[in-house]
């Protein structure tokens, strides 16, 4: 991606620019970032996805009772009548549903793809929101449908009330209002106190951000040593000629707590255990996402593009694709990078990748994590 380009999408700055002035630091309200944006996802589509088994949505009522919030999969039937005012239904991971979404997505690949997340869609009726709140993460909130009047602000104090199904701010102060229009659209960085409430029936897509949490990561990467440590490690045993008799027969041998130490200090040394786990972890699929399979023979003769669901990453030593890592170099490892940075490959590029890369290529096809470029959306 050109990072030098200035970009209507981030208000006329460029993507370094926006990342050294904005990201994690101040928000942006960007006016007509897609000018005469029609969203490819309207309300009875979103309708649907939210009634499907294995979409993740939820629905909540600004009720005279106060907040109340419940989870989906929804019946059509189930959902407040569209006339009643100040409620809110939104579907997560729309991209891994819609090629048109997927597609806008890419518009943010700026950021690394092990920091996006996906494009959450909300639907409200006039007055419908989800009340003053911050979240962990940055997010692109742009206007879709309707109109939506957006109070922000620094809110040093984040306390939660208590007692309310949602997280919704005790004390919120806004410093500036907007009133976004289609296309218009809002960066807020992580924590920065935020409510949105629509004027009149509003969509509003969140282009969502990820970010690994210490101990969340320490766990997955442990877990993954654990399973793999006995290949880096050996089986050596522990050996003590030189232990002196003792007269405190129950105190650990310091000989014994060092031979610990380095027997985890060796697993952690290497580097390209870490490493692999670390790319397997993060282009694991997302819950809910599986694979059926493709029934077609592999076929790389017109080129390929990667299954929108597909995770694909790369390092210094290794390709990742949806939680398994390869380690390649050379020429593969030139095409693979561009296989994930494109998402997509060349026949021409197809064919000067080695055999063993060309079947790496036809199982993830077979496995319907690639398609063939016949197939790619329009
Ligand atoms: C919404 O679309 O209503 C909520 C988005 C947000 O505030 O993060
Ligand atoms: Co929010």
């Amino acid at each position: 991606m050109n990072t030098e380009q200035p970009l209507a999408l981030l208000g006329g700055l460029t993507p370094s620019q926006f990342m050294q002035r904005h990201w994690q630091k101040k928000p942006l309200l960007v006016r007509q970032a897609i000018p005469g944006f029609t969203p490819c996802v309207g309300r009875s589509e979103l309708v649907a996805l939210a009634g499907q088994e294995g979409v993740e949505s939820r629905l909540i009522v600004d009720s005279p009772k106060g907040w109340k919030m419940k989870h989906g999969p929804f019946a059509k039937r189930s959902l407040p009548p569209f006339a009643q005012k100040k409620w809110t239904f939104l579907v997560q991971g729309v991209d891994l549903h819609h090629d048109g979404v997927h597609a806008l997505m890419q518009q943010f690949r700026f950021v690394p793809d092990a920091r996006l997340d996906d494009v959450m869609i909300s639907y409200a009726t006039d007055g419908g929101g989800v009340g003053p709140h911050f979240d962990s993460y940055d997010v692109f909130l742009l206007q879709a449908h309707g109109q939506r009047r957006w109070r922000i602000g620094r809110n040093r104090d984040l306390t939660l009330q208590s007692g309310v199904p949602l997280k919704i701010l005790q004390n919120f102060e806004a410093e500036e209002e907007f009133v976004l229009n289609p296309g218009d659209m809002l960066y807020l960085p992580p924590k920065y106190a935020h409510d949105g409430v629509a004027e009149g029936e509003c969509m509003t897509w969140s282009i969502g951000f990820r970010a690994p949490q210490e101990g969340e990561l320490a766990r997955e990467l442990l877990l993954g040593l654990a399973d793999e440590a006995f290949d880096g490690v050996g089986e050596a045993i522990y050996r003590d000629p030189r232990q002196p008799a003792v007269m405190s027969s129950a105190a650990i041998p310091p000989s014994l707590a060092l031979f610990a130490h380095q027997v985890v200090d060796k697993a952690l040394k290497n580097p390209d255990l870490l490493d692999s786990l670390l790319g397997e972890y993060l282009t694991e699929p997302k819950a809910h996402v599986w694979f059926e399979g493709s029934e077609n023979a592999p076929d790389l003769s017109k080129g390929v593009h990667l299954d929108r669901r597909s995770k694909m990453m790369y390092d210094e030593r290794h390709v990742f694709i949806n939680g398994e890592s390869f380690r390649v170099g050379g020429r593969d490892a030139r095409f693979l990078r561009q296989l994930a940075d494109n998402r997509s490959l060349s026949a021409s590029s197809c064919a000067k990748l080695s055999e063993s890369a060309q079947e790496a290529l036809r199982d993830w096809m077979s496995a319907d994590w690639l398609k063939p470029a016949q197939d790619l959306p329009q």
